[in-house]
């Protein structure tokens, strides 16, 4: 288990748009560590969601570090535009980043922290080689693409073997999961070793928003 600090991570693909400002307001009086922000592009993933300006928003409307993941293809295209609008963390699939080495070295470039994201079908060996760059590595718990599916608890064991791939080159990054991360799920991820944990449906489908994110930490804490 990690002895790293919890930190939460609302995703904004699950907010009310209508009241943006409110619900981000809610989630960090709630104590949220990051704001999760999902860009999609239609190809990568069978949907699509937000760009630069979007991000922007959230800077502006929101205290929290910003915790950007890119599901697109091409990611390379957004890394200046999207640091640019004040995302914190940049993170790509591995999938569609051939040049792993390359883009983790650009991201920081651009004075944000670098992010691997692997698909529940990927193997950790592709990571292994830059896995002392990385600032974070984040092991995706659904297939990505949409809000409110099922953790995939095969997942665990992937969180295990991430932790120890981490551990064995002494990286620093941050491990996350994304998807399905409820008050059911997060106490296993947490003990398999992640340390930081993307919640959209759980938090704000909640009937409190902001209790729930002290409800998800609570969970790794009573099972420490
Ligand atoms: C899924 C996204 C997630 C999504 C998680 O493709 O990457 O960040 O918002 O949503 P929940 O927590 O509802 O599974
Ligand atoms: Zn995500």
């Amino acid at each position: 288990m990690s002895s790293a600090t919890v930190r939460i991570a609302p995703s904004l693909l699950s907010v009310d748009f209508a009241r943006l400002t409110e619900e981000l307001a809610m989630i960090e009086a709630g104590g949220a560590d990051w704001l999760h922000i999902d860009v999609m592009d239609g190809c990568f993933v069978p949907n699509l969601t937000f760009g630069a300006k979007v991000i922007e928003t959230c800077r502006r409307a929101s205290r929290l570090p910003l915790d950007v993941h890119l599901m697109v293809v091409e990611p390379e295209k957004y890394l200046e535009s999207f640091a640019g609008a004040g995302a914190s963390v940049l993170t790509i699939h591995a999938e569609a980043a051939p040049h792993l080495h390359r883009q983790v070295t650009r991201i920081k470039e651009l004075g944000c922290q670098a992010g691997v994201a692997l698909n529940p079908a990927t193997s950790l060996e592709g990571v292994r080689d830059v896995a002392a760059d990385l600032d974070l590595l984040l092991v995706m718990t659904v297939n990505p693409g949409f809000g409110g599916q099922a953790f995939i608890p095969a997942s665990l064991d992937k969180i295990r073997r991430a932790r120890a791939l981490l551990d064995a080159v002494t990286s620093r990054a941050l491990l996350e999961v994304d998807g399905g991360v409820t008050r059911d799920t997060i106490a296993a991820c947490w003990r398999a070793g992640a340390d930081t944990f993307v919640a959209g449906n759980a938090i704000f489908a909640a009937a409190d928003p902001r209790a729930e994110v002290g409800a998800l930490r609570a969970r790794c804490a009573e099972s420490a």
